[in-house]
């Protein structure tokens, strides 16, 4: 069956963002001139999706009113000829977006089983807003196709630092082909020095409809929140889930660093801007080596 269904979470906290996400939630927060949740919905565009289902909490509304059409300002944009800006406004006809509320953020695991309804008996992808990824084919439709050949799920995973192990759910793996892999074992962020691979998950998967059914019984885990990772280590024992290095560069937009690191990137890929980002870091470099740090 062909994977046409997504599922955004975005109903956490965003307390690494604090005090900006007090009243606005991160995944509004603009990378160069788009909300970082539109870099995710573009991807699972590019990668055939039909349906997104976003999943929001308390004080996300901003993300529905993004997603809406926008009467008075397309209007306004048209009359003074301003098409290029008309363009970035207007929503993709191609995709329907939906919305569900987690009433609780409980974790992603619990975020993921609030749109069950919506998934119903088919395979579906999930895209974290955390994770941006750059490529030439798109880091879900890299998956989508793995999932075309072995008919399972299969998890988007990026080999991190060794010291960074224990931010990320990691992979045991037991076999590899290329740039597939076949899992032992699926761990929330084990201590450093019990990591089993550095073969991190980052924030795209695509799962056959049985991972509901799990997550619906999946007990707390780590952080007292229902764990995503600790399900997808149950699904492995009754079918086979598979890793699944993707091409491309990620972004880990989640973190402060990581923010400034994905803003800096994007807008070295806009031609109207690079030369500019970079005479300002030649600028900052030699102040800096001026001053000694
Ligand atoms: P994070 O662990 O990054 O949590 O969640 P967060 O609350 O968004 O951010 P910080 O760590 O407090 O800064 C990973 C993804 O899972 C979603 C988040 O929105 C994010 O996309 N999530 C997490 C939920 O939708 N519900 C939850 O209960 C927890």
């Amino acid at each position: 069956m062909k994977v046409k269904k997504a599922i955004i979470p975005a109903a956490g906290l965003g307390t690494r963002f604090l005090p900006a996400t007090k009243a606005m939630p991160k995944e509004m927060l603009p990378v160069v001139d788009k909300p970082t949740i539109q870099y995710i919905v573009e991807e699972a565009i590019e990668s055939g999706i039909e349906d997104i289902i976003i999943v929001t909490g308390k004080g996300k509304r901003a993300i529905e009113d993004h997603f809406d059409h926008a009467f008075e300002l397309e209007d306004n944009l048209y009359k003074k000829e301003k098409f290029d800006l008309l363009d970035k406004v207007k929503q993709s006809a191609k995709v329907d977006i939906h919305y569900i509320r987690q009433k609780e953020p409980k974790g992603l695991g619990h975020a993921i089983w609030c749109a069950r309804k919506f998934i119903g008996d088919e395979p579906f992808a999930v895209l974290l807003g955390d994770d941006i990824v750059r490529s030439d084919e798109p880091c879900l439709k890299q998956l989508i196709n793995q999932y075309n050949e072995t008919d399972s799920s299969v998890i988007g995973v990026k080999q991190v630092p060794e010291e960074e192990t224990d931010r990320y759910g990691i992979i045991a793996p037991k076999k590899q082909d290329g740039r597939l892999y076949e899992v032992e074992h699926f761990v929330e962020k084990p201590a450093v020095d019990k990591a089993p691979s550095n073969l991190a998950i980052i924030g795209r998967y695509v799962f056959t409809p049985e991972i509901m059914d799990l997550l619906a019984t999946q007990e707390t885990g780590r952080g007292g929140e229902v764990q995503l990772t600790d399900a997808i280590e149950r699904l492995n024992v009754d079918q086979p889930v598979y890793g699944y290095e993707f091409e491309g560069e990620r972004y880990d937009v989640g973190d402060q660093i990581g923010f400034i690191k994905t803003t800096l990137a994007i807008a070295m890929e806009r031609e109207e801007m690079r030369e500019d980002v970079l005479h300002h870091m030649r600028e900052i470099m030699e102040k800096h080596k001026s001053m000694n740090i």
